[in-house]
């Protein structure tokens, strides 16, 4: 069975248009949304091979790119995740790419618009991407520390879908296909979250995701107490703060 998403607006067709087109698309939305679970099934129905990259402050365009690495006596090439992606034409991800330095994605201008080619300045090599290659980014908008924003000329390039956390119906439907708990408990669950969610003066730096709602599903599913899957599984992780989180078990307490 294929990877599962369910379509909240028209996600899917839009994806599936910018690969006929050939064009980048950047995914935007809060930690845990679907960002990634968009991607894995849109790989699949395109029958294309899928390449990640996590992106950080960290990473060098070597990292992308490839470097030559020493191999008994000679230095041989190796294609890092970018280049392998363009040569094989496959669905290049790369995830949270606002982390990455500006001069690494600038390199990838190049890849990302209509000349759809890369540089490889080590080997002297100019690859253009075959017509199954697509060049997918996502990001958060919402991280307050260390925040980070993409510059014009690198969010022009792409088309953006923006992605939010499912409404209630589709949300209590995700988490019982992914998990196979009730959907009554599933509900509950989502009902759970819109209340978190609306309480804005808890002051969380982000708001209880699908992901963790899928997580409180699972431990219930497989015999953890309800109350207790929603304290390890959504309220702990969301704050450091003893106060807040006793807010959250309140909010559990009241609502379970
Ligand atoms: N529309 C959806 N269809 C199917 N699953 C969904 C959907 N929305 C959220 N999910 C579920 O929510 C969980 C988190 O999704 P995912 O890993 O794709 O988040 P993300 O947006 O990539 O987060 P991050 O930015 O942290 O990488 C997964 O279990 C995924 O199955
Ligand atoms: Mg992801």
């Amino acid at each position: 069975m294929g990877t599962y998403y369910r379509e909240v607006g028209n996600e899917l067709d839009v994806f599936k248009k910018c690969f006929e087109n050939q064009m980048p698309l950047l995914i935007k939305g809060p930690t845990g949304c679907g960002k990634s679970q968009l991607v894995g099934a849109m790989a699949e129905r395109l029958d294309r091979p899928l390449i990640k990259v996590a992106c950080n402050e960290d990473t060098t365009s070597s990292d992308l790119l490839g470097r030559f690495l020493i191999k008994g006596s000679e230095t041989v090439w190796q294609d890092g995740p970018v280049a392998r992606a363009v040569r094989e034409g496959a669905i290049l991800y790369l995830d949270e790419v606002a982390e990455a330095r500006e001069d690494v994605i600038v390199a990838l201008h190049p890849l990302t618009d209509h000349r759809r080619q890369l540089y490889l300045d080590r080997t002297n090599e100019e690859l253009t991407a075959p017509p199954g290659f697509m060049c997918v980014a996502s990001f958060n908008p919402g991280y307050q520390k260390g925040f980070k924003e993409l510059k014009p000329s690198t969010r022009q390039r792409f088309v953006t879908l923006s992605l939010g956390y499912p409404p209630p119906e589709i949300e209590t439907e995700v988490l019982h296909k992914m998990t196979g708990m009730e959907l009554k408990t599933c509900s509950k669950l989502v009902h759970l979250a819109q209340k978190i969610r609306s309480q804005k003066h808890l002051d969380l730096q982000e708001t209880v995701s699908t992901r963790l709602l899928v997580h409180a599903a699972q431990l219930a599913k497989s015999g953890l107490p309800l109350r207790s899957s929603c304290v390890y599984g959504i309220a702990q992780c969301l704050s450091d703060d003893p106060q807040v989180v006793e807010g959250l078990q309140d909010l559990i307490n009241l609502s379970l």
